[in-house]
This record gives C-alpha cells, sequence and structure tokens, in this order.
C-alpha cells in the first residue's frame, strides 16, 4: 500500500478492499482520523462487495427515511437524479449545503462512505470540506472559551426533501410529523475527537437550528457568526471524485457541501431538468467510539477504546 498526502485528506494506492488484512484496516483506519478523509483508489466493487466492506470496517446504520434506500441493501443511501424508470432510485439533489451527516440525530453517525456510480460527463463532481477542528484552533481563546459553554440544537428540518406521499400536506403539516419522527436533538458546541482528542465546533450551517437558553434572535445572532468565521475560503477544500475511489470521512471533524448549484428563481424545475446525471451511493456508520469524549461517561454502558 501506498499513502499519498494531499493539501486535504489523503490517498491510498494498491489496496484491494476485498482482501483487507488486518493491518490494512489499522492503517485506514489510523490515516482517517489523522487525515480526516482517505480515498482508496481504483476500486470495482460490486453493490454487496461494497456492503461487506463497509460491515467489516465499522457498523452501517441504515438511514432514517427509507425512499432513499437501496432496493436490495437498505444500508446504502442513494443520491441519484437518474430519471429512466429501469434505473430509477433514491432521492436527488441531496447535500448541496453546509451540513455533518446525520448530526440531526441522538446518536450522529460519525462516518460516512461513498462510492461514485455516474459522474457527470462534462462537468467535475466535487464536494466541499471545512475542518472543523482547524476552525476551532483558529478561534481566540475566549472565543475558544465561550463556545466550550454552549450546547446547539440540531434539526434536518429545513433539509426535508418532499415525498411524492406528501402531496396534500401543507407546510406546517409537514414540519408536525418531522417533529413526530425526529425531534430536534442537542449535542455540545465543541466536541472532544474520542480517538485524537482534538477539539472540533460540532456545528454547521444546515443542521444547527438553535443555541440552547439563548432564544431565537441572539442565537441566530451567534450561528451567523460561528458560520460566517468557518466557511471562509481559507477552510474551503474541494475533492473532485472519480469512479473507482471508495472515500471515508469522519463527520465529527468534517462539515462538507456537495458541489451542486442550489436552483434559484422562478424555473427551478426547469434548472433542475438541465442537471446531468450523477449517482452516488453513501453508507453511515458508527465506529465504536462515541460522537465525543464526554459521552463516554455519559453513555451509560462501557464504550471499548478504538485500537487502531
Ligand atoms: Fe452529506
Amino acid at each position: 500500500m501506498e499513502i499519498f498526502k494531499n493539501d486535504f485528506g489523503c490517498e491510498l494506492h494498491g489496496l484491494n478492499i476485498n482482501s483487507l488484512t488486518e493491518k490494512d484496516e489499522k492503517i485506514i483506519k489510523s490515516s482517517l482520523y489523522e487525515n480526516r478523509l482517505v480515498i482508496i483508489k481504483n476500486q470495482t466493487l460490486t453493490n454487496q462487495e461494497y456492503v461487506d466492506f463497509a460491515n467489516k470496517f465499522a457498523t452501517p446504520v441504515p438511514y432514517l427515511q427509507e425512499n432513499y434506500h437501496h432496493p436490495d441493501h437498505k444500508e446504502i443511501f442513494v443520491s441519484s437524479n437518474i430519471q429512466k424508470t429501469k434505473d430509477k432510485m433514491g432521492v436527488a439533489r441531496t447535500g448541496g449545503y453546509w451540513h455533518s451527516d446525520t448530526a440531526f440525530e441522538q446518536n450522529p453517525k460519525v462516518l460516512t462512505m461513498l462510492m461514485p456510480k455516474v459522474m457527470p460527463k462534462t462537468i467535475k463532481r466535487t464536494t466541499r470540506f471545512i475542518d472543523m477542528a482547524k476552525v476551532y484552533q483558529a478561534m481566540s481563546l475566549k472565543q475558544q472559551q465561550t463556545l466550550s459553554k454552549m450546547t446547539f440544537i440540531h434539526s434536518g428540518r429545513w433539509r426535508y426533501k418532499v415525498r411524492p406521499e406528501d402531496i396534500n400536506l401543507d407546510l406546517t403539516e409537514i414540519l408536525a410529523m418531522i417533529h413526530a419522527v425526529q425531534p430536534p436533538v442537542e449535542h455540545p458546541a465543541v466536541i472532544t475527537h474520542p480517538f485524537t482528542k482534538e477539539k472540533i465546533i460540532y456545528a454547521s450551517r444546515g443542521f444547527t437550528i438553535e443555541v440552547k437558553n439563548e432564544g431565537l434572535d441572539q442565537s441566530k445572532v451567534i450561528l451567523d457568526e460561528l458560520f460566517d468565521f468557518a466557511e471562509q475560503a481559507q477552510f474551503i477544500k474541494e475533492v473532485t471524485w472519480n469512479l473507482g475511489d471508495l472515500i471515508i470521512w469522519d463527520n465529527r471533524f468534517l462539515q462538507h457541501s456537495s458541489g451542486r448549484q442550489a436552483a434559484v428563481g422562478e424555473n427551478l424545475q426547469a434548472e433542475i431538468t438541465k442537471e446531468e446525471e450523477t449517482m452516488m451511493f453513501r453508507i453511515t456508520l458508527l465506529d465504536g467510539m462515541p460522537l465525543c469524549d464526554s459521552l463516554r461517561e455519559n453513555a451509560g454502558v462501557a464504550i471499548p477504546e478504538m485500537e487502531v
């Protein structure tokens, strides 16, 4: 195996996912936590092999909404805008805003795996990332101390994608349904990574909706200031995907946004139909460690230290 460190993340070459040794797995895991993101290059995997690898590497957890699931593998979340009847599955235009996958859940899935299946022909398929440990490090001591005392509230409500069966519901009813299924959750604003022990701001403009005990107006002031700081060009790293890539990243460190453009204006549907076909298979996983160090004591059960 050869490891190439990029400006952001690293590439692993010369690996065959179907015949990994224990040593290979340990190297992948330590590279992941050290570099935040790894790209295992030149893999040609069946869907079953992809799921088998995910099960070997960590614990895949199917997404809470079934309309995203691959018909044969519920662990796979399908992001696809392919409309042909034969190939139609999953949900189109996912993740085009800053977020950390499943942060709106009580027990967020801390790792994301991605396998590109269909790539656009004329444009690059990219995802942008922000390392929130770097953002924390760039803050003043006073800002760090203020944030460390805060609890943030997260919800996926503003990013819910309306399904065909929601057609007779008004937006208020849809919001009430989302609240019943997945009410807002609290996480510490600053978490300590359970493996590297680094401090990280766990927040994103897409899913972090409020600061606990601050009220909506003051929350907006605090969060806008935080996100305006975090989303500066100096912190944003763009990665281009290629067929054959198997990507893994740590959602504790990274927030991300897919490279697609938001549709704006009056003719949204006309704009969307012009988009090129793309399909990505995502699996979200638990890695045997809590979201952050302090949860180890609070979890009520012994969570083993991971050896990598
Ligand atoms: Fe995402």
